[in-house]
């Protein structure tokens, strides 16, 4: 079992959090099973960018990402070269490490 370092998020992870995930499932719901709430406002469709991550460890072993996810991606508040959308990314067997974003895009629309 893939092992997931979350790091501290002031609101959704204070302390940061390491949990063993499970292989096959997004990086998403990895974290939702730990009830770390990221935003995931399209439902995981692939239309939103809310639940956009950055994966500061372990980012080759995710598969690649679309170009529909590429594109979006370009939309998330503090993009990076590791972003993915965690909705998209399946966890494999290599430990991986995410940052959540200070912001998601709709709080950044809503002037937060
Ligand atoms: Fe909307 Fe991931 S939940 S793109």
């Amino acid at each position: 079992m893939p092992e997931i370092v979350v790091l501290p998020h002031a609101e959704l992870c204070p302390e940061g959090k390491t949990f063993e995930g499970t292989k096959g499932v997004s990086v998403l719901d990895n974290l939702l099973a730990q009830g770390i709430e990221v935003e995931h406002a399209c439902e995981k469709s692939c239309a939103c960018t809310t639940c956009h991550v950055i994966v500061r460890e372990g980012l080759q072993s995710l598969p690649p990402a679309t170009d529909d996810e590429d594109d979006l991606l370009d939309r998330a508040w503090g993009l990076t070269p590791q972003s993915r959308l965690s909705c998209q990314a399946v966890v494999e067997d290599a430990k991986l490490v995410i940052e959540i974003p200070k912001y998601t895009i709709n709080q950044v629309k809503e002037g937060r």
